[in-house]
């Protein structure tokens, strides 16, 4: 034990000294550097052939890049390509490193599912797993930063980005952005399997007005506090390296020049020591926004905001060093987000190396390496949810004679990347496996495929209904594979319309009527709307996008190969005219019991006002049964701890994984309490008949929120307790008392 603490000790002193001697280094540097130089540092482009906004081309790059007039490109990939660039910067008089960042979303060659289907998996060492992966692979072909994870909380599947984070839930969503930032960033910054995790957006993006991209943002200074910011802080307890800053305004100003989450927050009460760049060109668009009156304006208010880098307005680059001479900027604003960055690249070795991340044989090792696509595809299998298996269609047995494969999704092979997969030259679309790939390697040869293609995802083109008719007649079970385009959601891919597009519904709607058995298979980046499938078809499976291992992971699940574990991370509406619609909402002064209840009660007289699909919600093959709940005691002062203990039973047939659910809600409070919360969870793998008991322990943290003072607090009264299986389906339920102290 001794021992243990000197070692940590010597381990403390020595990283403090390594901390210490950074700081002198750049004291040094920024002494040397011009002020030109300087501004050089804040300043970032993206490389023009692959560029991930809108483009403004700069014919000048290159000679910029050779008077120190750049501090970072994005959109430069591969080991020959970022040492190309990096070699103009070795050219400049400081000779200081560029910083090459990528938007690294769900993988890097080899694709992972989009993040909202990996959040379904509920599995954070997986999900971390799956972020150490991209990692090495982005590393090795010269990336230093990937601009991820996006913690943005999304209660509105309208908005197109619902794909890209871990969806409504703020205790889910921070857990899984720790997981991420501790993958994409390993043991530590300057291993030359991580690179720098960067928290975006930040702040409040995820709740745009309609669920429109880019649009302006107005909620609360609790909500704030307690709903969206949460997962940023977790980010900053995992040592995120960077932050980047959002397109949205937030209650009245930009949060690119946000001074109170920028420096109060950020730098001040989290004592971030990285840096935060602007989201692309949003410097310049507070402009439109109507909050800078030009780019020389726009450039003053956001570093003095607290923006360290600008991706691609040049508004620093054209301005600074005028504001600057003009003393409408002290030059000290200026060193300070400087240092910010040039330490990450002191962290980063590249002063040590600047090619260091520039390793053509380590690039072909890792984007060559097998178990990588082996994690994808057990991540893959984690991610998708089985929202209804009525008749035990699924598992299909493998001896089936005639199988038919129908359906716009079937054959094509880069939809099944999604959203955000990152364009490598080197990657040709063969490493995908498509669905109907997964599908031949699963089934034995005595079973026959038979495949058409049906309709198409958008349109009404109705001429091949007849065709995959007759398929599905000659066949013992039909597998449709329907849902949104692949570039249906993402960024600036906002929809009015959720339900599922064209004439695929009606499609189904024929199927059925041959009697066949029908599972069907729903590829999406969000929540859609099906309300005639899910009251109509026995089986459901919802896909998401899954990346490279798609059809290997969909083969795994129809087989029975991986029994689904996957539970919702955001709530299915109905209806658009539900949107916003949560779990953890606070309760009016007239809730409604259930769907019936309506009379003068929180509802519409058109619609009822649950969910289709409840947070939380996921079937397996196999079924649980919870018993036995017991309390450490029913009470607790804020100083102690209670625990909660219960039996979880696999009932079922099949070995399976359960995600078991705590929800606590705080029954009356100085402020409207939500009417229920999420403050835990495990997965828990069992074989048939087994039984575990599991344990959850309750402090005072779980039980705080933020009061109307902003003060994080607990107050004394009753708790109650509902352990389920998901958000609505709650199988344990109990309560205690938090007493005064
Ligand atoms: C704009 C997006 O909002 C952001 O998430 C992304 O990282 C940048 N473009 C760079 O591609």
């Amino acid at each position: 034990m001794k021992k243990c603490f000197i070692t940590l000790g010597l381990l403390l002193a020595s990283l403090s000294y390594a901390q210490k001697n950074t700081e002198q280094k750049i004291d040094a540097l920024l002494q040397k550097m011009t002020l030109e130089e300087k501004v050089g540092q804040l300043n970032q482009y993206t490389n023009d052939a692959n560029p991930t906004g809108p483009l403004v081309i700069n014919p000048n790059k290159e000679k910029e890049i050779k008077e120190g007039k750049l501090g970072s490109m994005l959109n430069v990939m591969g080991a020959d390509r970022t040492r190309k660039y990096q070699e103009l910067a070795m050219q400049s008089r400081m000779k200081i490193p560029l910083l090459f960042g990528l938007d690294v979303i769900h993988g890097y060659k080899i694709t992972f599912p989009l993040p909202l289907a990996e959040a379904a998996s509920w599995d954070l060492p997986l999900i971390e797993q799956s972020a150490r992966i991209a990692a090495t692979e982005a590393a090795a072909s010269g990336v230093h930063w990937t601009f991820a994870p996006m913690v943005d909380i999304a209660r509105d599947p309208r908005w197109g980005r619902v794909m890209e984070g871990a969806g409504e839930d703020t205790f889910l969503g921070s857990k899984i952005a720790y997981a991420r930032v501790k993958g994409f960033q390993g043991n530590q910054l300057g291993d030359v399997t991580s690179v720098m995790a960067c928290a975006k957006h930040f702040v409040g993006y995820g709740a745009a007005v309609g669920g429109r991209d880019y649009n302006s943002v107005d909620m609360s200074n609790r909500m704030l506090w307690e709903t969206y910011l949460p997962p940023f802080k977790a980010t900053v307890d995992a040592g995120v390296a960077t932050f980047m800053n959002s397109f949205n305004d937030l209650n009245g100003i930009p949060a690119t020049a946000n001074a109170y989450l920028q420096r109060d927050i950020l730098k001040g009460k989290w004592k971030f020591d990285g840096f935060i760049v602007s989201d692309w060109s949003s410097i310049n668009e507070m402009i439109a926004h109507g909050y800078a009156k030009d780019s020389k304006d726009a450039a003053a208010k956001a570093l003095l905001a607290g923006n360290d880098m600008d991706m691609e307005s040049s508004a620093y680059r054209n301005y600074l060093v005028e504001l600057v001479r003009e003393g409408k900027v002290p030059e000290t604003v200026v060193d300070d987000a400087v240092r910010r960055i040039l330490r990450k690249k002191f962290e980063l070795g590249l002063f040590d190396n600047p090619y260091k991340y520039c390793d053509l044989k380590r690039q072909e090792k890792a984007l060559n390496n097998l178990e990588h696509a082996k994690v994808a595809r057990e991540m893959a299998a984690k991610s998708i949810v089985l929202l209804k298996n009525e008749q035990n269609i699924l598992p299909l047995s493998k001896d089936l004679k005639t199988i038919a494969f129908i359906g716009p999704m079937v054959k094509p092979k880069r939809n099944n990347h999604g959203f955000w997969a990152v364009d490598l030259k080197e990657v040709d679309s063969s490493y995908i496996v498509s669905q109907w790939e997964g599908l031949e390697r699963k089934v034995g040869k005595n079973t026959k495929l038979l495949y058409a293609k049906g309709c198409d995802i958008e349109g009404n083109n109705r001429s091949g209904f007849e065709e995959a008719i007759a398929v599905a007649k000659q066949s013992d079970v039909v597998i449709v594979s329907i849902g949104e385009r692949h570039d249906m959601s993402g960024e600036a891919k906002s929809r009015s319309n959720i339900h599922l597009p064209g004439i695929q519904e009606e499609f189904i709607q024929e199927l059925q009527k041959t009697g066949k058995p029908i599972v069907i298979l729903i590829n999406a980046g969000r929540p859609l709307i099906f309300n005639w499938i899910a009251d109509n078809m026995p089986t459901i499976v919802y896909t998401w996008w899954l990346g490279s291992e798609a059809g290997n992971a969909i083969a795994d699940i129809l087989f029975g190969d991986y029994n689904p574990s996957g539970k919702l991370p955001m709530t299915f509406p109905r209806d658009e005219g539900q949107i916003p619609l949560y779990y953890n909402h606070f309760s009016t002064g007239r809730p409604s019991k259930d769907d019936n209840d309506v009379v003068y009660k929180s509802t519409y007289i058109d619609l009822p006002s649950s969910p289709k699909f409840a947070f939380g919600y996921g079937l397996s093959y196999t079924t649980f049964s919870y018993t036995d709940l017991k309390l450490s005691s029913d009470k607790m002062k804020s100083n102690e701890q209670l625990s909660i203990s219960f039996t979880l039973t696999n009932s079922g047939k099949y070995m399976g994984e359960e995600v078991v659910q705590l929800y606590l809600k705080d029954r009356f409070g100085s402020v409207v309490r939500p009417v229920k919360e999420l403050k835990g969870f495990q997965k828990v793998k069992l074989n048939p008949g087994e039984q575990k008991t599991i344990t959850f322990t309750i402090d005072n943290e779980l039980l705080s929120f933020y009061n109307d003072q902003l003060q994080w607090i607990s107050e004394p009264g009753t708790f109650d307790i509902m352990i389920g299986s998901s958000s609505q389906d709650i199988r344990l339920q109990s309560s205690f008392e938090l007493m005064p102290n």
